[in-house]
């Protein structure tokens, strides 16, 4: 599995917001949050439920547009692109996997490749099994995704996305909604991506991921970056009473 992965077709790029700012109604969600994932890394996201970490990444792929700030891809502003060049850079894995029940996992996954890269049915389908390959589900071609557990299913959703070769993956606690042994494979699965040099922002209770597999961790609270650094700086040595407080409840 994780040599398959480390072969990647499209570099990976660096990826940046600044004082993003977004407000539903009276709702503050984002309070100027800046963020950074260089080329190859992975950035974490921890803090508590309702802290705009989902937002924020809404955001960065602008699903909603922000108020005020920047994004940044590779160093240029894409705040003026067509927002769908930029989705096709970013691929996104949810917690919910949103696979089609009535097509087969390898139609799955070719359907991006099909539709927006303009791919043959030929060449998508043979895509598909590589990636699927790759995710250590080759077998599973021509399954429904029903037939498949929740962990073969989210690596499905994973092997879908970097079908469309994405040059940033996020990823919004995509092991939450898995029953806890199957938790593991797809952190070991999006370890593997990481280390094979995929850009990547992680939205994660996973306090372990965080620390082993994060080059950056961002703490949020209240749309607000509190802190942000090192894994062994937040975890070790975090600074802030509020940083101190969430840890001492989740570790
Ligand atoms: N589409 C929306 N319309 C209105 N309010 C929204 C919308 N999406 C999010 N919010 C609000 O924004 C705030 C932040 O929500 P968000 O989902 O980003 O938090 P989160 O940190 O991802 O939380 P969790 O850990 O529970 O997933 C919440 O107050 C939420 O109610
Ligand atoms: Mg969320």
């Amino acid at each position: 599995m994780a040599t398959a992965l480390t072969k990647q077709a499209t570099k990976s790029v660096s990826l940046q917001g600044t004082d993003l700012h977004l407000a539903f109604g009276p709702n503050q969600v984002l309070r100027g949050v800046d963020i950074t994932v260089d080329a190859g890394k992975t950035t974490t996201v921890i803090g508590p439920s309702g802290s705009g970490k989902s937002t924020l990444l809404r955001v960065l792929n602008r699903l909603h547009e922000p108020h005020r700030g920047d994004i940044v891809v590779d160093g240029r502003s894409v705040l003026k692109d067509n927002p769908d060049e930029l989705r096709q850079r970013i691929g996104m894995v949810f917690q919910h996997f949103n696979l089609f029940p009535h097509r087969t996992v390898a139609e799955n996954i070719a359907l991006g490749p099909r539709k927006l890269r303009g791919l043959s049915k030929d060449a998508a389908r043979e895509l598909a099994i590589k990636q699927l390959d790759a995710v250590g589900l080759a077998a599973k071609a021509d399954s429904r995704p029903g037939n498949l557990s929740g962990g073969q299913q989210q690596r499905v959703a994973i092997a879908r996305a970097l079908a469309m070769e994405p040059q940033v993956m996020f990823f919004d606690e995509a092991t939450s909604a898995l029953d806890p042994e199957l938790v593991k494979g797809v952190l070991a699965l999006m370890a593997d991506l990481a280390s094979g040099g995929m850009s990547m922002i992680v939205v994660t209770h996973e306090m372990g991921f965080a620390r082993t597999v994060s080059d950056n961790v961002v703490f949020m609270d209240h749309g607000t970056v509190i802190e942000s650094g090192t894994p062994e700086k937040l975890f070790d040595a975090p600074e802030s009473e509020r940083l101190q407080q969430f840890l001492s409840q989740v570790l």
